[in-house]
Order: structure tokens, then C-alpha cells, then sequence
């Protein structure tokens, strides 16, 4: 007789990470620690000029020098072909595929040796002459060709010209965000092998599929013949979304060659070769009633891109849904200028176009003398503004109360310059975010192995938030086993197809499919006995059993069990397996269950088209400690409340907000990539480059607020980008509540201070 057991659900608990010890004891591989037998070195030149043709490139002593097997410029490259346009857009333009140089530290030269050092060194041999042309670096310069935003469209509602006209109070501003670069500790690194025509690359990814298949098109070759691996990413942000030009190089190198080779980016290069943060300019216009109702919001935008490139820019994407407002307009334009090919870095868009809303409607609250918070509040949009719907979840207005109630709002005193403490100015400043909805498709394989163990895949990554961690809780309770006895794999293009991780989109897509793959996978075992006479679980139905301790019982009687090592042993099965997919938000079928304590219960979601699927909220509260004479600014301490819908484990999401809240102090006070008058960087390492460091990021609170939100079975929204999301705003509405100064201007550098 088994007794009834008590089942406890490892989701929603903390747990530490199950990669936490490989980690820390150096036993996880990154692409840049994987060695072969036979590998060989490629290192990268990088054009000297920002802009123009290379008129001569002499390459003889190079190819003389000690070690090297190859050197390959324009001049003797291959055609590769430009990648497909995927889900998140064209890839960059495919390397060495012309003598136009469109950016400084383009790649124009690849030296491959049998060392890295005799690659370095011979690469230092090369001599490149370039027809230099005038560089495009200013928005307004007469050459800058303007592109309209294909990924972002113009969002127009009511009649905002009129609004503005006719409101009580006006605030017109104009913000602007400085060009941020990421910087991950793992340098990137690409390891390509060619075996006949396969071709494997171990590569510093957010997305392996897309690497794939952006290397089979460039090759001409059959995706199934490319395999992409990265169990480890060593961070990514998004510098690892796009396939970039020098993972492309790293496996024409080794087709080259005829070895295995390394290419490993430089600190320096990482500045140059794998996006960043586009620069902004940002016009804000708010219209409102004395009472402070919102009537007008107008948000034109304009950031960067290269002179050759197509790139998804979110900077107006949240205005259109961020309050209940009659008239709003937004526009996001880009401008082509010559710096190196921009990605996408920690909420790409949002982060800038947060800064700029949220700072504006802070200016309104003091225009109209009413509590930031209260204006918020007031001015929250209980609805979907757009459509009318009601949102599948929102708990933003939980996030303010709770918010300030930790953070202690109430001791504000709202005049600027009216706080301190000691000789410091003190200034509390609150900011909201939102991130929109996303959940892209997802295909998991989940089985089951006589010895009792589960091992469940996905072609993702987890880039540092934790799917390695989480999935293999998720896995645990859908399948009743105990997490010890549970692995969860990916990282592998050659496991099922897998969306990027990015978009604070992977939790939910990459979880809804495996909670959908491991339902399935115990419904294949119900499937097996329920007609089977030697089954004490004959008869049984998913509604009516409960998965424990790696096995089956009958819910009502527990005496009904049987492991699934049992099952498979006596039908004589070495495992089972299924494949699943996630099924899109809102789209439930009458097998779509959850799974409660081991329990599968029915669900369903609202029906389509009732319903706006809501992302993850947050609100912010920031205190500031500004020093009046040297204008030093410090972030004292942060409360963010979150409404991230079902949180799967609160300590993996606890360390994606303190991320983020770090990132968004960086954005903030700190980071700022700077470019000299002919485009060539100058801050390319991080003493040049400051990011926010421990000591920049001192008291940190967060609360998880909400509900699961009702679209999915998993009921997750994403928090990966929320912390970063209105964090620089939440900065610069405290520095001026501290000092006064309303500084529109990102960074806040101290000499902006004084
Ligand atoms: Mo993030 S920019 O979606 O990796």
C-alpha cells in the first residue's frame, strides 16, 4: 500500500540555478573555451576608415609569415549569399563581399594561422590603402537617407494636432539617448568544422537556428547539414540575436583551411562586430486637462542604423498602449549614418523610448502639481487603449501601490531640492513599464528512459536568465519526477526548433511548449495502460490520475501506482518520447490542460478576440543621492514591483530584474559609446566604456505582484527587458526632483549636473 503523498510543486519555488556549479567551478564551456585536435587561429583586420573603398590591400608578407595558412580579403573570398529575411529581419550583409568599406573596424582582412599569436602577428603585416569618402555622422547631414520604419509602423488615433490645441497643460520636450554598447563577459567566439559538406560551429548565440540557417544560405548549403552548438553562452543581451559577419568568416576560414578554426572576437572588436544600442533623438508632446487627464500624446522618434542595413527599432512601439489617452501619435524614422552595423541591446527601443515618455509625463505631473504616481494612476488604461479590449492580465496598478508603499513614497515631499540627508540632495522618482507581449513558436522532445530519468530539449539558449534552471522544474512537476532526475537540454540546433532567446519572449514559448510536451508524453503512458489488464492503473484517464514520485497513481486511490520505469520495462520499451509545440497565446484545444500538484486540470483560454494579450508591468521607485558641488549622482537604492504573471522561480526572476535594474543605471548615469568627429570609436574596452559595477548598484528590491496571466497554460509574461524599461526615466525623474535640473539627456554625466 503506498500512502497518499503530500505534492508539492517545484515551480513558483526558489530554486538555485541546476548549471549554478558548473559555472562556478569553470566546468561549463563557452564557445571560446572549445579546442579540437588540428584547430587552427583566425584573426580579423579591421578597416581604419569609417568610410570609402579599399584601393590596395597587400597581403604578401602576411602570407609569408611564420604559421599561416591562409589570408582572405574581398579580393580572394568566395561569394557568399546575403541570409533570408527571418522572423526578427536580414541578417547583416554577408563579409568580404566587395571593396566599400561602410563603417570603421569593418572586417577587411582574415588571417588564419596554426596560433593565434603568429595569426596576430602576421595580420599586423598587412597594409591597406583606402579611397576615403566623407562619413555620414549626423543626422542632418544632407547625405543621411531617412528610412521609414518597416518594422515599427506609424500609430495614429483621434486627432492629436487638435488636442494639443485645445489642452489645458502642454509639455513639449525633446530627449536623447547616447549609442550603448553590450557587454557581455564572454567574449564572442566562433569554432567552425567542415566535414565534407557538414559543417558544425560552436558560436556565441542568443538564437542557434538562425545561425543556422543563416550559414546554410550563405554557403548554398542544406540546413539539416549545419549544426550549431553553444550550451553556454557567457551573456548576450542581444549583441547574440542577429548572425553577424564573423561567424560567417570563422566557417569560411576552416572550409579554407581544411581544419577546425577559432575565431575569437577582441574586447575592442566587440565594439564594432556585433551591434549595439542605436543612438536617439525623441520629441514628446503631452496635452491635459487642469485635473490632469491625459487628451494628446505625440512621440516622434529618430535613431540610427547603418548604411546598409534593415534592423526592428521599438523606441514608439509601448507609447501607443501606455495610457488611456483619446489622441496619440507616434512616428519612428531612422537615419543612415556610417558607424558599425547597430543590433539590439536589453529592450531595444523601449529603453530609450521609456526614457523619453516617461520622463516627459514625470514634467507633466510637476507642470500640473500633482504626485507622479497619482497622475499615473489616473491616467491608467484599464482597457487596451487601442481596441477597447480588457487585458488578458494587469496588474500595474498593484505595482504602484505596493511599490510605494516598500519603497515609502509617502515621506516624499514633492518641491525640488527640498529633501536631504547629510550634504547629499535626496530625490525620489518613480517611472512605469510595460514590454509588449511575445511569444513566438516552439517545439520541444520530452522522454522517458526505463532508468527513470527525463531528459527534455529545445534548440534555445539561456544566455544567463535561467531556462536551463526553470525548464527542468517545469519538466520535473508535468512529469511527476523528482528535478534531480530530470535533465533538460539545449543549446543544439539539432534538438528541435527553437525561437531566440530575446524579446523576453523564450520563458513562455520555450515553457508553454514543454509543458505542452510532457502532458502529452504522460498521456502516452496513460495511452499504454489504460487497456492493459496487468496495469493497476487499468481504466485511467488524465483527468483522473496524479504523477509523483516518477510514476502514476490514481488520484482517489493511492494504492494504484506504478513508476514509469515499471510501465516501460513491462512493455518492453527502453523509453518514450513526444514531440510538442507550443500552442500560439489564445489558442487552446479541448486536450490544452494544466498541471497543479500533479494534477492535470482542464484550461482553457478567454477567446480570441476578447481579450488583449498583455505583456509583463513594472513599476519603478528610485532614490537618488546627487553631491551639489561635484554633481555625482548615485542610485541609492531601487524598488522595482513587478507584474510578471505566473513567476516560475522567484529567484532566477529576481536576478533578471536586478540585471536589468543594473543595465538601466549604466543607460542611465554611465554608458556611452563615443565616436571622434570621422567615426572612429574611442571608448572600446570597458575602462573607457563604463558599465555599473556592484558599487554602482546598492540597495535592490524587488516584488513580484499579479496573477497568471490567462492567454497560455503557463500564465508567464517576460521580465527579462521589463528592468531596463523605464528604469533610466525613474533615474532622471529622482535627479530632478533632487536638484531641479531636468536632464533629457542620456547619459547623466556629472558634467551635465553642474
Ligand atoms: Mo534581448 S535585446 O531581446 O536579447
Amino acid at each position: 500500500m503506498t500512502t497518499a503523498t503530500t505534492i508539492v510543486d517545484v515551480v513558483g519555488t526558489a530554486r538555485d540555478r541546476v548549471d549554478g556549479r558548473l559555472k562556478v567551478t569553470g566546468a561549463a564551456t563557452y564557445p571560446i573555451d572549445v579546442t579540437i585536435p588540428g584547430l587552427a587561429y583566425a584573426v580579423l583586420v579591421g578597416s581604419t576608415v569609417t568610410s570609402g573603398r579599399i584601393r590596395h590591400i597587400a597581403v604578401d608578407a602576411a602570407e609569408r609569415a611564420p604559421g599561416v595558412l591562409a589570408v582572405i580579403t574581398h579580393v580572394n573570398a568566395p561569394k557568399l549569399a546575403h541570409g533570408a529575411i527571418t522572423p526578427l529581419g536580414p541578417p547583416p550583409l554577408p563579409p568580404f563581399q566587395s571593396d566599400v568599406v561602410l563603417h570603421y573596424c569593418q572586417h577587411v582582412a582574415m588571417v588564419v594561422a596554426d596560433t593565434r599569436e603568429q595569426a596576430q602577428a602576421a595580420a599586423a603585416l598587412i597594409e591597406t590603402t583606402y579611397e576615403r569618402d566623407t562619413p555620414v555622422l549626423a543626422y542632418d547631414d544632407p547625405r543621411a537617407s531617412r528610412v521609414s520604419h518597416a518594422w515599427t509602423p506609424d500609430h495614429v488615433r483621434g486627432d492629436v494636432r487638435r488636442a494639443l490645441a485645445a489642452a489645458d497643460v502642454q509639455i513639449d520636450a525633446t530627449y536623447s539617448t547616447a549609442e550603448n554598447t553590450n557587454n557581455p563577459i564572454g567574449l564572442f567566439a566562433t569554432v567552425a568544422v567542415w566535414n565534407d559538406a557538414a559543417l558544425t560551429v560552436h558560436d556565441t548565440t542568443q538564437w542557434p537556428h538562425g545561425v543556422r540557417d543563416s550559414l546554410a544560405t550563405a554557403f548554398g548549403i542544406d540546413p539539416a547539414n549545419v549544426r550549431v552548438l553553444v550550451p553556454f553562452v557567457g551573456g548576450g543581451f542581444g549583441a547574440g540575436l542577429r548572425a553577424w559577419p564573423h561567424v560567417t568568416l570563422a566557417a569560411l576560414a576552416a572550409r579554407v583551411t581544411k581544419r577546425p578554426v577559432k575565431l575569437a572576437l577582441t574586447r575592442a572588436q566587440m565594439f564594432t562586430s556585433v551591434g549595439h544600442r542605436p543612438a536617439s533623438i525623441q520629441q514628446l508632446s503631452l496635452g491635459a486637462s487642469r485635473d490632469g487627464q491625459l487628451t494628446a500624446i505625440e512621440h516622434v522618434a529618430t535613431s540610427s542604423i547603418g548604411m546598409s542595413d534593415e534592423l526592428i527599432n521599438l523606441i514608439t512601439h509601448g507609447t501607443q498602449s501606455a495610457y488611456a489617452c483619446p489622441n496619440v501619435s507616434t512616428r519612428a524614422t531612422q537615419v543612415r549614418q556610417s558607424i558599425p552595423t547597430p543590433g539590439w541591446m536589453r529592450a531595444p527601443g523601449e529603453a530609450e523610448g521609456s526614457f523619453a515618455m516617461e520622463s516627459a509625463i514625470d514634467e507633466l505631473s510637476y507642470a500640473l502639481g500633482i504626485d507622479p504616481i497619482e497622475l499615473r494612476v489616473k491616467n491608467h488604461a484599464h482597457v487596451h487603449p487601442g481596441s477597447g479590449l480588457p487585458w488578458s492580465s494587469n496588474a500595474l496598478l498593484e505595482c504602484y501601490r505596493q511599490g510605494a508603499e516598500r519603497f515609502g513614497w509617502s515621506a516624499r515631499t514633492p518641491q525640488p531640492r527640498s529633501m536631504r540627508k547629510g550634504g547629499q540632495l535626496v530625490g525620489y522618482g518613480v517611472a512605469r513599464a510595460a514590454l509588449g507581449a511575445y511569444q513566438p513558436p516552439c517545439k520541444v522532445i520530452a522522454t522517458i528512459r526505463r532508468d527513470g530519468t527525463a531528459f527534455v530539449r529545445s534548440g534555445a539558449t539561456d544566455i544567463g536568465p535561467g531556462p536551463y534552471t526553470v525548464m527542468t522544474m517545469l519538466a520535473a512537476d508535468c512529469l511527476g519526477m523528482p528535478i534531480e532526475r530530470v535533465e533538460f537540454g539545449l543549446g543544439d540546433s539539432a534538438m528541435p526548433k527553437a525561437p531566440q532567446e530575446g524579446g523576453s519572449g523564450l520563458t513562455g514559448a520555450l515553457g508553454n511548449a514543454v509543458h505542452a510536451a510532457c502532458i502529452d508524453l504522460v498521456r502516452a503512458f496513460v495511452n499504454r495502460v489504460t487497456d492493459d489488464p496487468l496495469s493497476p492503473l487499468k481504466g485511467c484517464r488524465l483527468e483522473s490520475i496524479t504523477v509523483r514520485d516518477g510514476g502514476i497513481q490514481i488520484t482517489d486511490d493511492p494504492a494504484r501506482f506504478e513508476t514509469y520505469f515499471t510501465i516501460l520495462t513491462r512493455h518492453g520499451l527502453d523509453e518514450m518520447t513526444i514531440e510538442a509545440e507550443s500552442a500560439p497565446p489564445g489558442e487552446t484545444s479541448s486536450n490544452t490542460m494544466i498541471v497543479r500538484e500533479g494534477r492535470f486540470l482542464p484550461f482553457t483560454t478567454p477567446s480570441t478576440g476578447t481579450r488583449a494579450h498583455a505583456g509583463a508591468y513594472a513599476a519603478h521607485f528610485v532614490e537618488v543621492h546627487v553631491d551639489p558641488e561635484l554633481g555625482i549622482v548615485r542610485v541609492a537604492r531601487v524598488v522595482s514591483a513587478i507584474d510578471g504573471g505566473r513567476i516560475l522561480n522567484p529567484k532566477t526572476a529576481r536576478s533578471q530584474i536586478i540585471g536589468g535594474i543594473a543595465m538601466g543605471i549604466g543607460m542611465a548615469l554611465l554608458e556611452e559609446t563615443v565616436s571622434d568627429r570621422t567615426g572612429r570609436l574611442v571608448t572600446r574596452s570597458l575602462a573607457e566604456y563604463v558599465v555599473a559595477v556592484n558599487a554602482d548598484v546598492r540597495d535592490v528590491d524587488v516584488l513580484f505582484v499579479g496573477e497568471p496571466d490567462a492567454m497560455t497554460p503557463l500564465g508567464t509574461k517576460g521580465v527579462g527587458e521589463l528592468a531596463i524599461t523605464g528604469m533610466a526615466a525613474a533615474i532622471a525623474n529622482a535627479v530632478y526632483h533632487a536638484t531641479g535640473t531636468r536632464v533629457r539627456s542620456l547619459p547623466i554625466s556629472i558634467e551635465k549636473m553642474l
